[in-house]
């Protein structure tokens, strides 16, 4: 059926395109975060790991409004593995245990990457009208600035990093 929302399909298709990129990577920062919840040690044990929670429940919110957006624009929503190569996250070595400061640097680093992702990808789209998926990267952009704020903070107060 038909879409007729005011957006072209060459425009709908590369929104999607760029949002699946996005998916991609938020997938790979999510899988890394619930991971660090569960491996997290030390004496900050009990904080990081609940801080490391409360960012894997937002990560999966994100991801389900990122794919319900490119379903909006007409196309599928691809699996998160669909190009793993195109993900912007720091890949993660499962078998190595990391320090805490090593888990935050590794996070905060993944989230200003995705930040700079998301800027690019506002900036890449504007102009096309298509207001309602700036919003939500807005809202992202906005979401990943306070995460890392937060888990910098940590890392300030980490011996180890
Ligand atoms: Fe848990």
């Amino acid at each position: 059926m038909h879409i007729h929302i005011g957006l072209s399909e060459v425009t709908r298709e590369t929104i999607s395109e760029l949002l699946g990129q996005l998916l991609t990577s938020e997938y790979a920062l999510y899988l890394k975060t619930l991971n660090f919840h569960w491996n997290i040690t030390g004496h900050s044990f009990i904080s990081l790991h609940q801080l490391f929670e409360a960012n894997y429940e937002w990560l999966k919110l994100i991801i389900d409004e990122i794919a319900e957006r490119i379903r909006t624009m007409g196309y599928t929503a691809p699996g998160a593995y669909r190009t793993p190569d195109k993900s912007i996250v720091t890949a993660h070595n499962h078998t190595k245990n990391l320090t805490v400061g090593a888990m935050l640097a590794e996070l905060v680093a993944d989230h200003e990457a995705l930040i700079r992702k998301i800027r690019q990808v506002i900036d890449d789209i504007s102009g096309m009208h298509d207001y309602a998926s700036e919003d939500c990267l807005i809202q992202w952009l906005k979401g990943h600035e306070k995460n890392t704020w937060m888990l910098r903070s940590h890392l300030l107060h980490t011996p180890e990093a």
